[in-house]
């Protein structure tokens, strides 16, 4: 199939590269030159494991291209996908001017019947609405289809390629079928439904994992105030086929592009109903707290920061990406450095994104050694694999004091207790103090 896809963030760029994968041919589309330039050099803009590498080969197939030019780009296509982001607006609502835009810049080249899919996480009726306005552009009748995206970052050629499922929102069959005959070579459960059902199932979805990190968060802190540990707790709760394991890691809370804004967005659309969704409300709330959570304990360990050198590990939202929307790090920077804190932050590959938020607020170490040294704690704020397999010996001899605030529990326990002199401040269990 010829396919167009509008926007290369994220998910339209994994999207649009996995379709080419398995055989189609696509076309990305994005109004930012300098992304549109970098892909075409092969280079992909957003660091995705294993992204660079099928952008690589399905360009040398000739699979796959990339343009500014929506005429190039949509002429032709039998399915034409939206991906641009719907950020959060200033009241909690999903900011929708740039689906708006885009709807409005792709209307000229569209043709009477084609198919346009809304992947970008939208409001429910959304579809409807931006069906409505490109038919006022265009004059004649489109088909709509709600296609929302599941893929997490960080795995996002692999959660595209092996989803769970594939929700399909649409009211015509036909035009179901379509887009349903678009994946089919993935082989993955397809759930075909209404737009406004599919609209919701994105987030639902969204707001019952935030829901559920929020509780086994809040189970970790009732855990610590009683002499639990919130790791096992989490072990036998996730035992039980009901409950489920994954989302039951206590921290410091969700971060990212998604779980925050969709949460807030699903809150406003119920106030819209009049609903008092006091659920939600909560799971907001626990979240907020428990940003701050690493910085209360680190003020009950200190007293006062003012001098004291810290040292960040990890900046991205959540390991394997370098995606810094709305990551823990950012709140906990900025209020060390409201308290005197001498902070020096280091990511794998996250920093260059920091910086653009965070500019000279706190400083940026160029390797984990460069951050530690000589610093009276550490925060780990992102499990990366290499902060969890790093040498914890090498990281303690080299700090002024062997204190550490392990934000995601990520430290193993025999390493800890193997040190001679070690304080230890874990999420939802007890700390461990040697020496
Ligand atoms: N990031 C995720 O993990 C994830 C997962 C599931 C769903 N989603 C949803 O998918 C959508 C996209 O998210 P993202 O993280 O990929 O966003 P992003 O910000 O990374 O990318 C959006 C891209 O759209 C481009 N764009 C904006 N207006 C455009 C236009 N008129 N024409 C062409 N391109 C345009 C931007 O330049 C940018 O490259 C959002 O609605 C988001 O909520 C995201």
């Amino acid at each position: 199939m010829k396919i167009a896809v509008l926007g290369t963030g994220y998910v339209g760029l994994s999207t649009g590269v996995c379709l080419s994968e398995i055989g189609h041919r696509v076309t990305c589309i994005d109004i930012n030159e300098q992304k549109i330039q970098q892909l075409n050099q092969g280079i992909s803009p957003i660091y995705e494991p294993g992204l660079e590498k099928l952008l690589a080969s399905n360009m040398e197939a000739g699979r796959l291209r990339f343009t500014t030019s929506l005429s190039e780009g949509i002429t032709g296509a039998e399915i034409i996908i939206i991906a641009v982001g719907t950020p959060q607006a200033d009241d909690g609502a999903a900011d929708l001017s740039y689906l708006e835009q885009a709807a409005k810049d792709l209307s000229p080249n569209l043709v009477q019947g084609s198919i346009v899919v809304i992947k970008s996480t939208v409001p429910v009726g959304t579809n409807d609405s931006i069906k409505k306005l490109i038919e006022s552009y265009t004059g004649f009748k489109i088909h709509m289809i709600s296609n929302p995206e599941f893929l997490r970052q960080g795995s996002a050629i692999q959660d595209t390629m092996k989803a769970d499922r594939i929700i399909i929102g649409s009211e015509n069959k036909e035009m179901a079928e379509k887009v349903k005959a678009m994946y089919r070579p993935l082989d993955v459960p397809v759930i075909v439904t209404s737009t406004r059902s599919a609209e919701m199932i994105k987030y639902a979805s969204n707001a019952f994992l935030a829901t559920k990190i929020s509780f086994i968060n809040e189970i970790a802190n009732l855990s610590e105030a009683v002499g639990a540990d919130v790791e096992d707790v989490a072990k036998g709760m996730g035992m039980d086929k009901r409950i489920g394991k994954a989302f039951l890691k206590a921290g410091i809370g969700y971060g990212g592009s998604c779980f925050p804004k969709d949460v807030k967005a699903l809150l406003h659309t119920a106030g819209q109903m009049g609903m008092n969704f006091g659920l939600l409300k909560e799971t907001i709330a626990i979240n907020e707290f428990q940003r701050e959570l690493l910085l209360k304990k680190a003020v009950k360990r200190f007293g006062d920061l003012q001098g004291k050198k810290i040292a960040i590990l990890g900046l991205a939202f959540k390991p394997e990406t370098d995606d810094m929307r709305e990551a823990p790090s950012i709140n906990l920077a900025i209020a060390l450095s409201k308290l005197g804190a001498d902070t020096v932050a280091y990511d794998p590959v996250a920093t260059e994104n920091a910086k653009k938020i965070m500019g000279d607020t706190i400083k940026y170490a160029n390797s984990i050694d460069e951050a530690i040294t000589g610093a009276d704690a550490v925060f780990l704020v992102t499990e990366w694999d290499i902060f969890k397999k790093h040498n914890l010996l090498a990281i303690l001899e080299k700090m002024k004091q062997p204190i550490i605030f392990d934000g995601r529990n990520c430290l193993q326990e025999e390493k800890i207790k193997a040190c001679r002199k070690i304080e230890y401040y874990p999420v939802g269990k007890p700390a461990i103090i040697i020496g």
